[in-house]
């Protein structure tokens, strides 16, 4: 079994989550930043697990036109997808993620799971800040990864 994980992350969370997933794994893994490798082709892969943050509503541009690339190949795969978001409430978060991600990748996909989020306040400007603290009431960096997502979505792909 030949299994990609490919992710995008801005500050590192959702590539932390991608190594933690992959420890959980057999057989063979392939872990892609899509911001730092081009993966031509899917086709080889029995699963794919596609990883991106969320940002003003939206994943990651990259793994976006990824989807749409290899739609295809992805539907032909075992599939799930994880993200790492920071919006707390429940229908909201369904909201963002239906909009970010096509329907039929959607309903394909074995597991579609919010594992968590984290915010590093220093990596961002006094402007990003201030939003973060007005809109969001979020004031200190904080870390929140659930495990036990981690291994629902790793039990998914085991044979
Ligand atoms: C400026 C900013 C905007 C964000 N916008 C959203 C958002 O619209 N919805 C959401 O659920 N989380 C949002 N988040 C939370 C991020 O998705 C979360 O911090 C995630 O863990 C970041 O992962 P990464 O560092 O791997 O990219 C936002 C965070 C920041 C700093």
């Amino acid at each position: 079994m030949k299994t990609l994980i490919i992710y995008a992350t801005k500050n590192g969370s959702v590539k932390e989550v991608a190594q933690l997933i992959r420890k959980e794994l057999k057989g063979e893994i392939k872990l892609v930043d899509i911001h730092e490798e081009i993966i031509q082709d899917v086709s080889e892969f029995d699963n794919i697990i596609i990883g991106s943050s969320i940002y003003f509503g939206q994943i990651d541009r990259q793994i976006k036109n990824f989807i749409f690339i290899h739609r295809p190949e992805i539907l032909q795969s075992k599939l799930a997808i994880f993200i790492m978001a920071a919006e707390s409430r429940p229908e909201m978060m369904d909201k963002q993620i239906k909009n970010a991600i096509p329907n039929d990748i959607y309903t394909k996909a074995e597991i579609v799971s919010v594992i968590g989020s984290e915010i590093k306040l220093k990596k961002f400007s006094w402007l990003v800040r201030l939003i973060l603290k007005y809109v969001k009431k979020i004031t200190c960096s904080y870390k929140n990864i659930d495990k036990d997502k981690i291994l629902e979505l790793a039990g998914k792909f085991q044979v």
